[in-house]
């Protein structure tokens, strides 16, 4: 039988039964590569054609009373802030995906589990396409790995990996890189889409056939996805971004998706020469460099997952010498800051008009929830008027078209991250603040009600 040929867009995954220049479902440019489509896999055991069939194991349905929550057990990896974003530990016979762009740590952070948890739990075997072993060694040297029960591998073929795991039998599993590695099943290159859709597939029977958990390392993309994009978001069990820039020391780790625990989850670390060393208290890393007393600058508590956090939002807005005004924002949507910029000029009677606005998040921090909006609008005000904030005020709220203050989620939170951080003052929604209480562990707490009032408050 002749070998069936489809052609796959790189983007998006869609397939095409031609060639095209341009894929019809995304509108990616020249992305169609040819695939073959694999033979049909031999039959397995129990008789059945389909391969898939080996996952579906359990047999009959469970009473919902009867599932024993006591097997789900968590393994340390050793490293509590990568614990933090795995929802508290690895789950035996997860999948697990870490993206980030190259360079960032991603094999450092990954390494340094493996040594930990094959002392703790078990054997580890790290199987590599991009390094040696002795790459890998020379790495882990600097990095302090001493005589553990960990296995290397750098192989980049897929039914070989396979090979070792079932020999092995280990703990746990990384796999670095998903784009570098291959099934002979298949005729296109490493890293394209049918390849990396397959290593997916392939490493998944593996961790919930053995009960092995899995990680697979993703490289990302310069527009920031996964290359082999979203076909692997959806198979795998829990999706992990490592962020950050690289002339900055410290990374984020983001649960962007996780079926054992809470999604955004963050996991602090900081770069050094001996690895990643995890940072048990980020806001007063994102803190350390506040320039206090200066005009547009203002703090924000921020929650993401179910962390607390302290950052400093900085606005510049300075006359614009070019005809149209630049308004730009580094870490916050451009257009949630040109929102609010309306709101303030509409609402609050600031003129922005012919003037360059400038926000940015300290620290590389990029920050997505709407409890920024006033923090924002705060440091610009702050400095249109050239007015320092106190030093001591934290804020938090919602800013909404008639430049009202909308409550926000998880206020007492917030507020007992700025009373530990030294902060005495906290401006917030009015409507997160229960009637009588004006003070919550030590902190001053001022409800508002619109920007005007805000301003009022902020801007003394
Ligand atoms: P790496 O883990 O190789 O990145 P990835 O796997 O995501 O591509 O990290 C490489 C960078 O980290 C490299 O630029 C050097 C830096 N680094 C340190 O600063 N300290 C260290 O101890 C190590 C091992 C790496
Ligand atoms: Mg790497």
């Amino acid at each position: 039988m002749k070998p069936k040929v489809v052609f796959v867009c790189q983007e998006c995954g869609c397939q095409a039964p031609k060639w095209m220049g341009r894929c019809t479902e995304c509108g990616a440019w020249n992305s169609l590569v040819e695939e073959r489509v694999g033979e049909p896999a031999p039959a397995a055991a129990g008789g059945t054609t389909n391969r898939y069939s080996q996952l579906g194991a359990s047999g009959s349905a469970k009473l919902y009373a009867e599932v024993n929550l006591a097997d789900a057990v968590r393994l340390s990896t050793g490293i509590d802030e990568f614990d933090r974003v795995l929802g508290g530990g690895v789950v035996p016979g997860s999948l697990v995906l870490l993206g980030g762009e190259p360079g960032i740590g991603k094999s450092t952070l990954l390494l340094q589990a493996a040594a930990h948890f094959a002392r703790e739990v078990g054997p580890v075997l790290y199987a590599s396409g991009e390094e040696s072993e002795h790459q890998i060694k020379s790495r882990g040297d600097r990095l302090g790995i001493g005589d553990t029960p960990l296995y290397l591998l750098s192989e980049t073929c897929i039914e070989r990996i396979l090979e070792e795991i079932a020999r092995l039998k280990p703990s746990l599993v990384i796999v670095d890189s998903v784009q570098t590695v291959f099934s002979i099943k298949f005729q296109s290159a490493p890293g394209s889409i049918g390849q990396v859709r397959e290593a997916a597939t392939q490493f998944l029977f593996a961790a919930k056939g053995q009960n092995i958990p899995t990680v697979l390392v993703g490289h990302i993309t310069k527009d920031g996805s996964l290359a082999g994009p979203k076909v692997l978001e959806h198979v795998v069990d829990t999706v992990l971004y490592f962020e950050g820039e690289r002339h900055h020391s410290h990374r984020v780790v983001r649960a962007v998706k996780n079926r054992f625990g809470a999604a955004s989850e963050l996991g602090v670390f900081e770069m050094t020469g001996t690895g990643l060393r995890p940072v048990a208290n980020p806001s007063k890393l994102f803190l350390s460099e506040r320039a206090t007393g200066t005009p547009g600058s203002a703090v924000l508590c921020c929650v993401e997952g179910s962390r607390p956090l302290l950052v400093e939002v900085q606005a510049l807005v300075s006359v614009s010498t070019y005809g149209n005004a630049r308004r730009m924002a580094i870490g916050f949507d451009q257009n949630r800051v040109s929102l609010l910029l309306a709101v303030l000029e509409k609402r609050a009677g600031l003129s922005l008009a012919g003037d360059d606005v400038y926000v940015n998040i300290a620290g590389g921090m990029s920050i997505e929830e709407p409890a920024a909006d006033l923090s924002i609008v705060a440091a610009v005000a702050s400095s249109v008027r050239n007015r320092s904030l106190a030093a001591s005020t934290a804020m938090f709220g919602e800013v909404g078209l008639s430049g009202e203050i909308r409550g926000i989620p998880q206020a007492g939170l917030r507020i007992r991250e700025a009373a530990q951080m030294g902060f005495t003052r906290v401006v917030m929604p009015a409507s997160n603040i229960d009637p009588g209480e004006s003070v919550s562990g030590g902190c001053e707490l001022v409800g508002v009600r619109t920007v005007g009032e805000a301003l009022d408050q902020l801007l003394t």
